[in-house]
């Protein structure tokens, strides 16, 4: 066989050639004039209907025009509730479940889902009838539903680019929802990443506008229904919620919430697919996005939202805002918000402060702050959509039909999924046999690494719980992890597979290495990094691939990720290498690729192809199909066959650290939550360290106790509390030491927010420490006493102080170390290294 070694800029260019164009010159100069496309609404007028939603408005108070535009929080508010302020709508967040029960049947969501109907519906006190309609985030399958099938996530779609696969996986989901009554899902997700440091990368189709418009169409005709069809959000279907308007994926360094600098121009040619594919479609509803627009909010942005997408785009469903999102408006409050409405906002997304936000609204609708007509416009557009889906006849004939949630139909498309989704990057020849994959299931195969049978890590966030961490094996009945599914294959054939997260085992050598590893889950701002190098810091993966190596046994690896990630050392210590992305329920779609059948025929091929760049540099970001000098290590539209004979060098350039390049970002050591290879520790004196894993944790006595508390977003800070039993503190510790050298060398400082929540009994300590005896330590009381207690406050320390005090920052083990005395009540938040800054650095060095 050939064993040609193919440059892998070559290989790029030549596949590169498949992607997206750039729009030609005459449609460029076109969108000179203004960039959005005119577009006529879906959906044809229905005279008839409009009567009969005219009709009911003008029977409808003022408060229950209001309660209409209210959506709230099925922990905060019951169906009493719905009934009393005619709340228009309800949803649960990720993790929320009836009665707080995780293991909620599907009986018990519907009943909960009834019983907010019948309040809705209940006109004893007077009043109209409108339905409550309830919204869930069903991204992957009917997530928050124990039992439910679980799809791979949009990334995971996107390398299919099968969208009449994404159809069907649409059309499942309406199907299971539809079993526990809820009425819409905020689904599907069409941000156009730029950059992979985004949280939210996973759940995003793609970085090529292209395609992300003609999936969403694909997933909204899923959800909904073809709009021309008698099914159209008929019995079956659900409505959709086409979200984050608009440029979520395209925020400064992909921060989550953050600002997206862009023209006009790029926002409609980019940001705007997948809403030209959803509208198309005939989406019923549109969620607005917490990110900005340059400096502006979406959730304020009447421009975008009012003349935009309800003027020139012809949408004529209503908008809903997501979670608390009008708060950041400027001028608003979480309580008080008119200038969301006067933008264009329908219906507001405000979880537990619903009542508050309701009062004040109704006041602004009737002092005119809100004009009477934007109110009478946003209820029209509700009533439109909730008599469009049927939810006043409430046609639910899949109600309670509990074999559909999790049915054997719905799994098989589902694996179906997975094996369309892996990605095959690598696959170097083995003993002159072509490829090391497919592997033959009679062989002795090992099956290591911590995803390997752990569907709660090949699931990602949004599963069961909001972050989709805390899940247990129980937690996925009916589920198959990526190892059981090798192991019923090979146990078919007369082989064997054996399992070892560590990669030991005894006896006799196994004839290959099956490697499951990758990222932990996360959601939203949680996912947020800074470096797209994987396991920056930690590295325990590839010691496994390397201890692998060196016994002289073949590897395979299968990444799970939600997003490109620099694995070039990963990449060289494996033979073969695939992007596994994040499966769901149906690990067994791996086994199906990866193994032949018995008599060695291969029983299905690699199909997945990249629909997102994936890096040469840790540095390279944003890195999009299109860009100058576009260069990564596996372009676009990547992805390798079993007929493929392409090789790819082991020897892949393993210096990556993004100072190489010149350009320092920070480095977060605790950005809502410590970030790989810190572990906020607490260090009581006398006992061992203690690692801070979930949101709370207490050393004996409850000396020391940490919590996770709120600053701005969900538990994005630590409560620190000591009782002053013996002295002692918490740390950023990491396993090994770092080379933060490079921070010290930029004049950098530590910047971290504080806010002093007692009196300051005794000294307080900032340190940093760097092994054995070596350290520089800090007192930091008297700059504490300056703060207003009580108040988040900035704090920024010049390195030097540390470094003049013994800190040697090139081999760092503690980053950051806070110590007390006495005791104390104190609050930390944000917790970085940024290079610059000594100058203006608030703490007193000489103190
Ligand atoms: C997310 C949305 C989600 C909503 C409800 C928000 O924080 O940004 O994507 O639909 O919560 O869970
Ligand atoms: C909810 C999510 C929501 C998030 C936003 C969480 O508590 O469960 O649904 O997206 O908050 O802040």
């Amino acid at each position: 066989m050939l064993n040609k070694k193919i440059m892998i800029a070559g290989l790029l260019s030549l596949l590169s050639a498949c992607g997206g164009k750039d729009p030609s010159p005459q449609t460029a100069a076109k969108a000179m004039e203004n960039p959005w496309p005119k577009l006529q609404p879906a959906l044809p007028a229905d005279p008839e209907m409009e009567k009969k939603i005219a009709d009911l408005l003008s029977r409808m108070s003022l408060e229950e025009k209001v309660g209409q535009m209210i959506q709230a929080e099925i922990k905060y508010a019951t169906p009493e509730d719905v009934r009393q302020y005619h709340l228009g709508s309800i949803l649960n967040g990720g993790g929320t479940y009836p009665n707080n029960d995780k293991f909620a049947t599907p009986q018990d969501w519907l009943d909960l889902a009834n019983a907010y109907y019948e309040a809705s519906m209940d006109t004893s006190h007077g009043g109209v009838a409108i339905p409550v309609m309830w919204g869930s985030d069903a991204v992957h399958g009917h997530n928050n539903v124990i039992g439910a099938t679980l799809f791979p996530h949009n990334i995971g779609l996107g390398a299919t680019h099968d969208p009449e696969l994404i159809q069907r996986i649409g059309e499942a989901t309406a199907r299971e929802v539809a079993v526990t009554g809820i009425d819409w899902t905020f689904a599907p997700t069409v941000a156009v990443v730029r950059d992979d440091r985004w949280g939210r990368t996973f759940e995003s189709y793609s970085e090529d506008p292209k395609i992300v418009r003609e999936y969403a169409r694909a997933m909204v005709e899923g959800i909904q229904g073809e709009k021309s069809s008698d099914e159209f959000l008929g019995g079956q279907k659900l409505i959709s919620a086409t979200k984050h308007f608009i440029g979520d994926g395209g925020t400064e360094r992909g921060m989550d919430r953050g600002d997206t600098l862009a023209s006009e121009e790029e926002l409609a040619r980019i940001h705007s697919a997948g809403y030209i594919g959803a509208l198309g479609a005939g989406v019923q509803t549109v969620m607005a996005s917490f990110n900005s627009w340059n400096g502006v909010r979406l959730h304020g942005h009447k421009h975008l939202l009012t003349d935009v997408l309800k003027g020139r785009l012809g949408f004529d469903g209503f908008v809903v805002g997501d979670w608390n999102g009008h708060r950041f408006v400027d001028g608003c409050t979480l309580e008080s918000c008119p200038q969301s409405i006067n933008a264009g906002l329908d219906m507001f997304m405000v979880p537990s402060d619903w009542k508050a936000l309701y009062k004040n609204t109704l006041a602004q609708a009737q002092s005119g702050e809100i004009p009477m007509s934007r109110i009478d416009d946003a209820v029209t557009r509700i009533l439109r959509v909730k008599m469009r889906a049927g939810l006043f006849e409430r046609n639910k004939p899949l109600a309670g039909k509990k074999g559909i949630l999790g049915s054997p139909e719905h799994r098989a498309i589902a694996r179906e999924a997975v094996r369309k989704s892996l990605v095959l990057l690598k696959n170097n020849s083995h003993k002159n046999n072509g490829g090391l994959l497919p592997l033959d299931p009679k062989q002795k195969i090992l099956v290591a690494g911590d995803a390997a049978d752990n569907i709660g890590k090949q699931s990602g966030g949004w599963t069961i719980s909001w972050q989709g961490t805390g899940n247990t094996a129980a937690d996925f009945p009916g589920a198959t992890s990526i190892y059981a599914g090798i192991k019923s294959a090979t146990e078919k054939a007369g082989g064997e597979a054996l399992l070892s997260v560590d990669g030991d085992f005894e006896g006799d050598k196994p004839d290959v290495a099956v490697v499951v590893f990758g990222e932990e889950p996360y959601a939203e701002w949680h996912g947020d990094i800074t470096s797209l190098e994987y396991q920056f810091g930690s590295k325990r993966d590839l010691a496994l691939l390397k201890k692998l190596k060196q016994q002289n046994i073949p590897v395979v690896s299968i990444f799970i990720s939600g997003r490109p990630l620099w694995i070039n050392k990963e990449l060289n210590a494996s033979d073969a290498f695939v992007a596994a992305w994040l499966p769901g329920s149906e690990g067994a779609g791996v086994a199906d690729v990866i193994l032949t059948d018995a008599e060695g025929k291969t029983q299905y091929d690699f199909t997945g192809k990249l629909s997102f760049s994936w890096p040469r540099l840790v540095d390279q970001v944003p890195l999009n199909l299109g860009d100058d000098g576009y260069d990564p290590l596996f372009a676009y539209g990547y992805g390798l066959t079993y007929a493929d004979d392409i090789e790819i060098a082991n020897d892949l350039p393993e210096q990556g650290e993004s100072y190489a390049s010149g350009k320092l970002e920070d480095a977060w050591m605790m950005v809502w939550r410590p970030r790989a290879p810190w572990d906020l520790v607490i260090l009581d004196e006398g006992n061992a360290p203690l690692v801070v894993e979930g949101n709370l944790a207490a050393s004996d006595d409850d000396n020391i106790r940490v919590s996770a508390i709120d600053m701005r977003n969900q538990e994005d800070a630590r409560l620190v509390e000591w009782a002053g039993l013996r002295p002692g503190g918490v740390a950023l510790r990491a396993d090994k030491p770092q080379d933060l050298s490079r921070y010290l060398e930029a004049g950098g400082t530590l910047s971290l927010d504080v806010r002093v929540d007692s009196e300051l009994a005794g000294e307080v300590y900032a340190s940093v420490t760097c092994g054995g005896d070596c350290l520089g330590k800090l007192p930091l009381k008297e700059s504490l006493q300056k703060l207003q207690p009580g108040q988040w406050a900035p704090l920024s320390i010049d390195l030097q102080c540390f470094a003049e005090r013994g800190a040697e920052f090139s081999r760092i083990d503690s980053s950051f170390v806070l110590e007390s005395e006495g005791p104390l009540s104190l609050a930390l938040a944000n917790i970085k290294y940024v290079p610059g800054g000594a100058d203006s650095a608030t703490v007193q060095c000489d103190t």
